[in-house]
Formats: C-alpha cells, sequence, structure tokens
C-alpha cells in the first residue's frame, strides 16, 4: 500500500462487497403505537406518564409514521442505494403481551397477523430491491406486561425472549440472514435500570445495571444456541448482539493511574459484554474484581457484580456469529479515587472521570457526543486486537443536528467524511476486517429522552405537518455517492 496514515490517496475505493447501510428501531420511527391490536410496551408507559422525563414530554406515539409510511421510507433506502436496512420489531406489535403463549391460545389472531404482515412487507421489500435487512429483535421497547413481572432484572426473562427469538427465526428466518438479538445491552442496563432515565424509569443505583446486563446475556446466549440448534442448518443465517462502545484515551498519556483508568472503562463498557460472547463466558478480571472489593466494603454479602455458572459460561462463550459494534464518541479517562459517599453506583465503580478534549467539537443536540472520528479507528483495532479478528459490522454510527436542522448540513457530512476515512485506514493499514457500515439513522426520529430535539437522519421529517415529508440532507446526497463509487472519489 502506497500510502501512510497521514498521506492517502484521493480516491478511497472499499473492499468489493463492502457493505453501506443506514438503521432505525422500531420505536423510534414507527408510531402506531396501539394500532392492529399492538400491546403497550415500556416507551408507551413511560411517555404517556409525561413527568418532564422526556424534552417537552414528547411520545413517539406517531414518531415518523413509519408503520404506515414504509413505501416512503423505501423510496429513501433506493434513494441511497443501500446495501443493508438495519431496523428493530416491535416486539409487542408481535406479541401484544410480549409472550408466544398469549398468540397460541388465540390460534391465528389478527392481532398477531397484523404484525407478522407489517414486517413481511418490509422484508420482501427490501429484498425485492437488492437490500439486505439486518434484524434488530430488541430495541429498548419491552412490552410492558414483561416489564410488570420484572422485565431485565429478572432471570424468568431469558426463557420469554429465547421464544420471541424463536417465534421471529421461525416467522421471518425463511429470508432474513443477520440477526442482531438485542440492541446497546450496556446502554440498556445503564440508562433504564441504574440511572431510570429510560423507560421503565426506576433507578437502582449499584446493582440495577449489573443485574440487567447479567440476564442480557443469558438470554441472547440462550436466543443464539436455539438459532444454532433449531435455524442455522435450514436458514444458513448470522446472529450476534450490537455493543455500544465509546472510545477511551488516558488523560494524561504517560501516568499509569489513567492507562489503567482507561482499560477499567473499556471493561465496563465494552468487554463487559464482549469477553464472556466472544473469548471465555466470563466477565472482564479487572471488573470483578474491582466490584468485590468495593461491594465488601459497602457490606454487600457478595459482589455486586453477579456470576455466571460454569455451565452458563459454556453457553455463553462463542455466542455470536459476527463483532457488531456501534461508535458515537471518545472519552479521556483521568484516574479518581473515590469517597465513600460517592459509591454505589456502577459508573463510580471504575474510579475514573471521562472528560473530552477542549479542541473536539461538541454536538449541541446531544450534548454526549463530541466528534472524534479518529476514535473509530482505534475502537475497530481494539476489537481486532482484543477479540481475534472478528468479523465487524458497524452497525449505528451518527452525528446529530439541532432542531431546527438545515438541510445544507455542510459540517455534519464533513464528520461523517472524515469517519468513513478513518475506516478506510482501520482496513488498509490495521487489517481490520471491516464489512459493513450503518448511519444512524436514515430518518430524524424519536431520540429518546431527547424526543425530536436531537436529529440524527439523512432524511429530515417535518413532525409537525401530518404527511412527515421525507427530504433529504445534504448528507444523504453525499451518502449515497460514496455508496456508488463503493468508498471516496475525487479530492478530499
Ligand atoms: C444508540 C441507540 O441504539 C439509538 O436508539 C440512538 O438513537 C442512537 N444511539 C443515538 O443516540
Amino acid at each position: 500500500m502506497a500510502f501512510s496514515s497521514s498521506s492517502y490517496p484521493e480516491e478511497l475505493t472499499f473492499p468489493e462487497g463492502f457493505g453501506w447501510g443506514a438503521s432505525t428501531a422500531a420505536y423510534q420511527v414507527e408510531g402506531g403505537w396501539d394500532a392492529d391490536g399492538k400491546g403497550p410496551n415500556v416507551w408507551d408507559t413511560f411517555t404517556h406518564q409525561g413527568g418532564d422525563r422526556v424534552f417537552r414530554n414528547q411520545t413517539a406515539d406517531v414518531a415518523c409514521g413509519s408503520y404506515t409510511l414504509w413505501e416512503e421510507d423505501l423510496k429513501c433506502i433506493k434513494q441511497l442505494g443501500l446495501t443493508h436496512y438495519r431496523f428493530s420489531l416491535s416486539w409487542s406489535r408481535l406479541l401484544p403481551d410480549g409472550t408466544t403463549g398469549f398468540i397460541n391460545q388465540k390460534g391465528n389472531c389478527f392481532l398477531k397477523i397484523e404484525g407478522i404482515d407489517y414486517y413481511n412487507k418490509m422484508i420482501n421489500d427490501l429484498l425485492a430491491n437488492g437490500v439486505i435487512p439486518v434484524v434488530v429483535l430488541y430495541h429498548f421497547d419491552l412490552p410492558q406486561h414483561l416489564e410488570d413481572q420484572g422485565g431485565w432484572k429478572t432471570e424468568a426473562i431469558v426463557e420469554v425472549f429465547d421464544a420471541y427469538a424463536q417465534f421471529c427465526f421461525g416467522t421471518f428466518g425463511d429470508r432474513v440472514k443477520l440477526w442482531i438479538t438485542i440492541n446497546e445491552p450496556n446502554t440498556l442496563a445503564l440508562c433504564a435500570y441504574e440511572l431510570g432515565k429510560f423507560a421503565p424509569g426506576v433507578p437502582n443505583p449499584g446493582t440495577g445495571a449489573y443485574q440487567a446486563a447479567h440476564n442480557i446475556i443469558r438470554a441472547h446466549a440462550k436466543a443464539w444456541h436455539s438459532y444454532d440448534s433449531l435455524f442455522r442448518k435450514k436458514q444458513n443465517g448470522q446472529v450476534s448482539i450490537a455493543l455500544f462502545s465509546p472510545w477511551i484515551e488516558p488523560a494524561n498519556p504517560t501516568s499509569l493511574a489513567d492507562q489503567k483508568a482507561a482499560k477499567r472503562v473499556m471493561a465496563l463498557a465494552l468487554d463487559l459484554f464482549a469477553k464472556p460472547i466472544f473469548i471465555d463466558g466470563d466477565y472482564p478480571t479487572v471488573l470483578k474484581s474491582w466490584v468485590a472489593a468495593i461491594s465488601k466494603k459497602q457490606g454487600y454479602p457478595s459482589s455486586r457484580l453477579p456470576e455466571f455458572t460454569e455451565e452458563e459460561k459454556r453457553m455463553i462463550k462463542g455466542s455470536a456469529d459476527f463483532f457488531a459494534v456501534q461508535y458515537y464518541t471518545t472519552r479521556l479517562a483521568k484516574h479518581h479515587e473515590n469517597s465513600e459517599e460517592e459509591l454505589k453506583s456502577l459508573l463510580k465503580d471504575i474510579g475514573t472521570d471521562l472528560l473530552p478534549d477542549p479542541s473536539w467539537p461538541c454536538s449541541q443536540a446531544s450534548s454526549w457526543i463530541y466528534v472524534v472520528p479518529w476514535g473509530i479507528r482505534k475502537l475497530l483495532k481494539y476489537i481486532k486486537d482484543t477479540y481475534n479478528n472478528p468479523v465487524i459490522y458497524i452497525t449505528e454510527n451518527g452525528f446529530p443536528q439541532g432542531d431546527p436542522a438545515p438541510l445544507d448540513d455542510t459540517q455534519r457530512w464533513e464528520y461523517f467524511r472524515q469517519t468513513i476515512q478513518e475506516l478506510y485506514k482501520a482496513i488498509h493499514l490495521d487489517k481490520v476486517n471491516l464489512q459493513l457500515y450503518c448511519v444512524w439513522s436514515l430518518l430524524d426520529n424519536f431520540e429518546w429522552i431527547e424526543g425530536f430535539s436531537s436529529r440524527f437522519g439523512l432524511y429530515h421529517i417535518d413532525f409537525e405537518n401530518p404527511t412527515l415529508p421525507r427530504v433529504p440532507y445534504k448528507s444523504a446526497m453525499e451518502y449515497a455517492k460514496i455508496i456508488q463509487n463503493n468508498g471516496i472519489k475525487g479530492p478530499l
């Protein structure tokens, strides 16, 4: 290769067959929250309760209207020329109370048919247009009935999730070959079950995230095994889990304490899930010993981080067919000695302050996103080195604009372009086995507690207009060119 990391050619052509996609999630785009017998999920309940937990108490009752406007979404997908479309199934649209028992009792109940028809149409239309569906079984929208029984905090969810997964594999797996069981388990565990900022909105400091994470990993692994033993031979697809991860640098690269702090944060953010699933069925040693020591100090009879049984470890180890990662931002880690009163929190367990570098641009719309395109390259290299050079799919990456958002989003496109350059370097210089890149998101949509104030779409939506028109941002037109050229053509 005739270039170094500081100088590279004007034309960056990606490997043949590289996938260029975009992503959405059911609750964030579909609307139709109670249409055709869909059961309520935790976000329906949470947003309907109000209480200023979501920007202007907005809900996604209507959102982008994708439940009725799928044809409009398809036009966007075709205009971009996407090779892959990543979307999620609404669990309670398919199974109103979350259980397959409900469906079975009712026989071929019409509620079930409506949900199935909607997703069948999407999948069939995508395939008819040469677009590969990447289907997420669960993206934060747990059926309310299951949450009422303890949700991800209880082990019982493992069986229920497996039944739902089998139902989906059986119903759609003749055509869907790329499956994600659970989207961003770390965000879910932290924001929903530890901090209580996401639905169901109940904080459980110090224990909630670990309990939820433990059951999520078990549920994922069980579903993967169901696919492996019952469906793989006939359907020949692949199943994984989509892990969110920031990239973390030591604040002071020469400080051993900061280097260790950076490692602890990576262990908590990514390795907590990736190590059991991709390496050995068990949590990172550094986390186990840290949390055990702190728990002891706090008077807990055992570590707040639960342990897997030997049988569970065997089941979890190796339960993924590719590495799906979602990247948005980078932080600097500074070692921080916790005081006793600070300790009851998963975020404090790692004894680290997380800081942005003052030179990094901050996305005003989602204040946690500092734009650091080179972080994605470092993260990919870390995954390659730590997880035995797996096939990697980036199933989300994006930059939000505030509201109102200009259609000429030149600055945002510049971030995308820099990111794509970093991906190119990761593939060609670092030899990372990256095969798919998906932009979050196809459409402006409901950004959880930020409501519609943070716009991640390649297509703008005027949420005040009842027809919810999709209009391309400049980034959409530029991304279409990248896809057409399978890379960047022309001067950088
Ligand atoms: C990750 C989540 O999966 C998605 O739902 C969210 O909208 C984006 N990040 C942006 O925050």
